[in-house]
């Protein structure tokens, strides 16, 4: 290991996180694991935890994510989410890819290709977000009609993707309306696989008749999704403003609350390797940052560039939350009464910083502080007492 900063991934609490999930909403069949960008950047090798878990279908954004998969699982099913360079259709076919097709534009070029092998597609309906796939019927169905004829195209799924949670607007059940339109030329029923939920929906909705997947993110790496309200004056304003949107949306069977028992399996540490003491009023880093007391400051080997800076607020150093005083690309330093010594550990997050303080902090969400920690950080896996250093 050389710069001493690194996440440390944990396998187990993944795996038990996936377990959790499936004892809880048993019902499906599929259960994909969304692992787009290095696994929300716990680093691809975690699929391995996943699979263990019971999650029996990847999905990943495009063609080179997925062949990071392959390295370590060579059967596992993988759904690319974005569609593909034509190009790149003999690596799909070769690696047992899915790939999805979102317009009927796609699928005559497709089958202009000399598909020499199975090729699994999954259609993408555009219920509202407008982001990719079908929005009319007529052209999803002559679509459907077209590949099914050709004897190397299994069409194994139809899929769509929610913008919105449901939990106090129309969206939720205009999409499914919207879904259900734009399916309604082809046989739901004999398609293999129907997925619409993601995690957040999976846990405030009750389960669609019409599915048989889901695809788990944010939730598998430790966010249960549960709401709850707060008591006191503050908690009645929230459910009063959340019970009048339902009436006036019609909502109905939302469910707040969920009792899964789920963790994060992502930690991210450095070490101090400069230590300097300082005065009451001296000015430290980039900008006027004023102290208020005597004492020292801690260079940390960590920066924004790492996706860390001052607006995280602490860090942990010997047993103690110490104030971010200043950052860079590169560094940060840290405000400490007591003496720090050169590699004394520090926890950026972790058991004593945890990531929903981190969010209150940084009024960033989990998606976006994981994502945020640059691969220039190593990521270190650890399963029981067994670690792996993951290399990107
Ligand atoms: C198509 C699709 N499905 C599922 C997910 C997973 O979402 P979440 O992490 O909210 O469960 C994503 C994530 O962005 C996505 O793009």
């Amino acid at each position: 290991m050389q710069r001493r900063t690194y996440a440390l991934i944990d396998g187990n609490v993944l795996e038990n996180n996936v377990k959790e999930i499936i004892s809880k909403y048993p019902s499906y069949k599929y259960y994909f694991g969304v692992v787009k960008n290095n696994a929300y950047h716990h680093g691809i090798r975690i699929v391995k935890d996943l699979i263990k878990g019971g999650v029996n279908y990847l999905c990943v954004s495009s063609l080179e994510e997925a062949l990071q998969v392959r390295k370590y699982d060579s059967r596992i099913p993988v759904l690319i989410l974005e569609p593909i360079s034509l190009d790149l259709i003999d690596d799909a076919i070769n690696n047992k890819f899915t790939i999805t097709i979102d317009s009927i534009d796609y699928v005559n070029k497709l089958l202009e290709h000399d598909l020499f092998n199975t090729l699994k597609i999954h259609l993408a309906v555009d219920s509202g977000m407008h982001r990719i796939g079908y929005t009319k019927a007529k052209e999803l169905s002559d679509s459907y009609k077209l590949l099914s004829e050709n004897k190397n195209i299994l069409v194994e799924g139809v899929y769509t993707h929610f913008g919105t949670n449901g939990i106090t607007d129309p969206y939720y059940n205009n999409q499914i309306k919207r879904f259900l339109d734009i399916t309604s030329g082809i046989d739901l029923e004999s398609i293999p696989i129907v997925h619409l939920n993601r995690s957040m929906t999976l846990v405030k909705h009750p389960k669609l008749e019409i599915e048989n997947g889901v695809r788990l993110g944010i939730i598998m790496y430790g966010f249960s999704q549960s709401t709850k309200l707060q008591g006191g004056i503050k908690g009645f304003i929230n459910k009063f403003k959340l019970e009048r949107k339902q009436k006036k949306y019609n909502i109905t069977n939302v469910i707040l609350e969920n009792d899964l028992k789920l963790n994060t399996a992502f930690s991210l540490y450095s070490e101090v390797i400069s230590v300097r003491k300082v005065n009451k009023d001296e000015l430290v880093g980039y900008g006027i940052n004023k102290l208020m007391e005597d004492g020292y400051i801690a260079t940390l080997p960590i920066g924004y560039a790492d996706g860390v800076d001052k607006s995280f607020k602490y860090v942990y150093l010997n047993n103690k939350k110490c104030k971010i005083v200043g950052d860079s690309m590169d560094m940060l330093m840290v405000f400490s009464i007591d003496k720090p010594s050169i590699g004394d550990k520090v926890e950026i997050f972790g058991d004593n910083i945890s990531i929903n303080e981190v969010k209150n902090n940084t009024h960033l969400s989990s998606y976006h502080i994981f994502n945020n920690i640059s691969n220039r950080v190593l990521r270190i896996h650890k399963n029981g007492d067994k670690k792996e250093e993951i290399n990107y």
